[in-house]
């Protein structure tokens, strides 16, 4: 081989051995990460069975279920502020987890609004198996029209909560957000009226920017209300109204 191709061949080689390094290194960077991650969330696990007494398998978490990092969240809010009452928006393996959590503390309900029919069946019937009647109840909640703000929204039908007067936690994981834009955005405002003063509102995939515009349209809403994100997997945001400091004697 002539000189000059000697050299344009090791040029070459070394190109791809470089390449091969790089390429190594970036995967091996991204196994690292999706480890630390799933190491997380099967610590989250470990807290919630070392807490919870559960009596049967769950159905599975992550996906388009909650994940355990938030399911600690959402367990962690209701053991320590022992809410009275918890509507739930989207039902599934959290209402499961919620409603043990409750039965823990050894008081209040969560009612569970689920948009899609079979869905709800399938949620009723796991909180059945569970044995956490006493704490939950799903209820199908057909999607209706609703003008809010001038803007028409698809959300859940709202005489569901008719006998509902004041709710302690909304843990907010539903409509999906395949069916329109900002999809969850009515929660707070349709709630509002029925919320107690030291209401927690709780919402799943902070991440996505349609949850991250909903909550800065709520916050520009409704200005007495301050966020808090948590860094869970799928994003995480806690709202709340600040408790009034008392004022100081002259
Ligand atoms: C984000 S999911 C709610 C998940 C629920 N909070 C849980 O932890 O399991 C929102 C809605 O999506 C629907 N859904 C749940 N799982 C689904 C699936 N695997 N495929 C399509 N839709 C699903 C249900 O109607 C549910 O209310």
């Amino acid at each position: 081989m002539p000189r000059a191709g000697r050299r344009r061949f090791r040029f070459g080689l070394g190109l791809l051995l470089s390449g091969l390094v790089v390429h190594n290194a970036i995967q091996l960077q991204r196994q690292r990460r999706a480890q630390a991650r799933d190491y997380r969330q099967i610590e989250s696990l470990f807290s919630l069975f070392g807490v919870l007494q559960v009596r049967h398998p769950l159905p599975r978490l992550r996906g388009w279920a909650v994940s355990p990092d938030f399911a600690v969240l959402m367990v962690s809010l209701i053991l320590e502020r022992k809410p009275g009452c918890i509507v739930e928006l989207g039902s599934g393996a959290s209402t499961l987890l919620a409603a043990y959590a409750l039965q823990q503390v050894g008081s209040g309900r969560l009612i569970s609004l689920e948009h899609d029919e079979a869905y709800a069946a399938a949620s009723a019937e796991e909180v059945r198996l569970h044995g956490l009647e006493g704490f939950a109840g799903v209820r199908h909640a057909p999607l209706r029209r609703l003008e809010l703000e001038g803007q028409s929204w698809l959300w859940y039908d709202r005489a569901l909560l008719d006998d509902v007067a004041e709710v302690d936690l909304v843990v907010v994981d539903g409509p999906p957000g395949n069916l329109q834009r900002l999809s969850r955005y009515p929660a707070l405002p349709v709630l509002l009226d029925r919320l107690s003063p030291d209401a927690v509102i709780v919402m799943d995939d902070y991440r996505r920017r349609d949850e991250r515009e909903i909550v800065s349209r709520w916050l520009e809403a409704f200005r007495d209300f301050r966020a808090r994100e948590v860094a869970t997997e799928k994003g995480a945001i806690v709202l709340r109204r600040p408790a009034p400091t008392p004022r100081r004697s002259p």
